[in-house]
Order: structure tokens, then sequence, then C-alpha cells
């Protein structure tokens, strides 16, 4: 059932408010001030490998960012496609997390297995409760997304970064470098995320119209930089996948590295840049676009849009939230100009060609 949209990647795209709500309903104590989740002593966990594909692994890559930046702790991660097969050493006292939407996912599964043993403990983050991966992992943390029919995957990515996210704050909280303090801004953040979303949701028309000349184009560049890059590979594998325009993702300060030699009218440049401590970085990338006349898409907030939209083709405002909750928030932008683009060009939306599901077999 479609719920009166049109597709189910629609549907999908509008119920994260709602999944997000139930994720944190799950995860947090009835007052909203605290945590709960299985007994994980991070304190004594000296990294953690995470290992997923496609839109699982830039959840992961995501997770990357925080787990660094708010728990101090060393993360690894890769596609599991490459990590079951490259015999990385697994010391005892890591632990191993891998992410999966359906919990089938053939490399995934090998991963897992391959870490049985050697890492000290195997977490899973997983959206079907009894699948494989979760019913192989030592603890397996379901992210409460619902059924997912569209292929390609929308409220499961954010929900395995709220899921994430809350690991991660967990894990800072316990490791000394998260005070009660900043731990009660961060859930009263994540409390008010739901709301935030559906406003963002609901205003979508710039959206519409930046995708109907997307869907003109050949190609199309991602940019961005600290938790905004994951963001931008994750635009450009929804685009990839149900517009089939080819669409690639830079770190921003990649770009003069090589990339920036595809630059001309013809491609596109969606800029994912919220006015946090990385803002002016992004924007002089951006004008090294401008200048060479790529018209670029930003993506940011008033902040944003006010000191910095001049001379962009079209800006697109979202709401102002903590800069740790950006990502979750700008994959919103990145579903719907896939998704509006896609509507365009008049692909199947739900059925992409050559995609399945659910990959279980590599
Ligand atoms: O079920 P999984 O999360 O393990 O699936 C992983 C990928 O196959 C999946 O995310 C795929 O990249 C999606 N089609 C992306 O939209």
């Amino acid at each position: 059932d479609k719920g009166g949209h049109k597709h189910f990647m629609s549907k999908e795209i509008a119920e994260q408010p709602i999944v997000i709500g139930d994720a944190l309903s799950h995860y947090l104590t009835t007052d909203g001030k605290d945590i709960v989740l299985p007994e994980i002593d991070f304190t004594q966990i000296s990294r953690m490998t995470m290992v997923a594909c496609g839109t699982a692994f830039y959840a992961c890559l995501t997770a990357k960012y925080w787990f660094e930046q708010l728990a101090r702790m060393p993360v690894e991660i890769d596609v599991a496609s490459e990590f079951r097969y490259r015999e990385p050493p697994i010391e005892a006292t890591s632990a191993a997390l891998f992410v999966s939407q359906s919990g089938e996912t053939a490399d995934t599964l090998a991963a897992l297995r391959y870490c049985k043993g050697k890492a000290g403990s195997i977490l899973s983050v997983v959206n079907v409760p009894e699948s494989s991966i979760a019913r192989e992992s030592d603890i397996a943390l379901p992210i409460l997304a619902g059924t997912e029919i569209g292929v390609a995957s929308t409220k499961a990515f954010t929900c395995q970064l709220t899921v994430l996210l809350l690991l991660a704050l967990r894990a800072g909280h316990q490791r000394g470098h998260i005070s009660d303090e900043a731990l009660a801004d961060h859930l009263s953040n994540l409390r008010s995320l739901p709301g935030i979303l559906s406003h963002a949701l609901s205003q979508t028309t710039g959206i519409e119209e930046a995708s109907a000349e997307l869907a003109e184009a050949r190609d199309i560049l991602f940019l961005g930089r600290g938790v905004m890059y994951p963001l931008a590979h994750e635009g450009a594998l929804k685009l990839k996948e149900i517009s089939y325009i080819h669409a690639e993702a830079y770190a921003s300060g990649e770009l003069k590295h090589g990339p920036i030699a595809l630059i001309d009218q013809s491609v596109p440049v969606v800029v994912l840049a919220p006015c946090d401590s990385l803002f002016d970085k992004t924007v002089s990338n951006m004008q090294e676009v401008m200048a060479r006349h790529g018209r670029v898409l930003l993506i940011t907030d008033k902040k944003g849009e006010a000191t910095a939209s001049a001379g962009v083709w079209k800006s697109i405002v979202m709401p102002q939230v903590s800069d740790v909750l950006t990502p979750i928030l700008y994959a919103l932008p990145a579903q719907l100009l896939a998704y509006h683009t896609a509507i365009a060009k008049g692909t199947d939306v739900d059925q992409p060609r050559n995609l399945a599901k659910s990959v279980t077999v590599e």
C-alpha cells in the first residue's frame, strides 16, 4: 500500500519523521533524557570496525565522523566486498559493527563471519531483526524503519544514522568526552528532529524546480566536506540508481586534485553545505566551480544562503539544526533531488533497472 503516494519511495521519504520518532522512542527513556541501549562498554573498546555496502556504507562513513569527534574513538570502515577479502587484522579489543537494512547482504554477512572469534564483540544495526546478520551478531540493534520497499534506500538510511548517532553519543559519554549537560543538549536536539524533518518535507518546491533541470544533465557532481562528504556520496548514489544520470561525489577539498577539470556549464554541481565550522572552506571550493562557469546548486541553511548564495545557480534553504544532526536532515534534499529528477526523466523509481532490493549473492 503506497498510502496515497505515487511511489513507495515517496511514501518512505515522507515517513521519515515518524520512523525516526519511533527509533527515538525505542532508544530513549520515556522522559527522553537518557539513552537506552544494551550493555556495551565503550571504554574497553580500542577501535570500531564498521562494514557495510551501498547506502549502509555511507551511514558507516557518517558514523566514523561522529565516533571520532564525539567519542574520540578510532574507527575503520570499509565496503564489505573489499573487507572480506583483504584479510584485515582484527584486534580482540576492537568491536566490529555491521550495518544492513535487509540483514541478508551476502558480502556484509561474510564480513561478519570473518570477524567472529576475532573481534571482541559483533554488533549490527539492522532493519530486519530476524535476518541472518542480526541472528549472528552478539548485539543486534533494530532501526525500526518499518518495511522498506523502494529499491533506493531512504528511511532506512536516516534511521541507521539515528541509531549510529545514539551509539556515538553513548560512547562519547562513557569515554568522558561528552558531559552530562552536553548529552542532555544532544538528546533534546534529537527529540526536536522529527518536527524539523516534517517542516523540511513540507517545503520542496525549490527541489522540484531544480530537479526538472538536473534531469537534462549527463553528469552531476556532488561536493561536501566533513559530515557532508558521506552525504555527497549518498546523494550521488541515489541519483545514479533511479535517474540513471552519471553522478560522482567528491570531498570538496579534492576538487582541485582532478575533478575540477570536468567543470563547465553543462555539469551541475550540488554543494551540500550547512553553515558549520567548515562552511568557508566549502564556499571557496564552490567559488572555484563558479569561476569555471559551473552551475552550483547550493543546499544550505538561512545563514549560509545569506552569506554565500551570490552567483549560485539555485539555492535550497534547509532549517537550522545543530552540526551533529545535519547528516540526517540533509539526507532529505539528497533523496528528493534524486526522486524528482527520476520523475522528470520518467524512469521506474521503485524498481530501477538492474537492481535488486536485497543483494544476497556476491
Ligand atoms: O540491505 P543492505 O542495507 O545491506 O543493502 C546494502 C545495499 O545493497 C543498499 O544500500 C543499496 O546500495 C541501495 N539500493 C541504496 O539505495
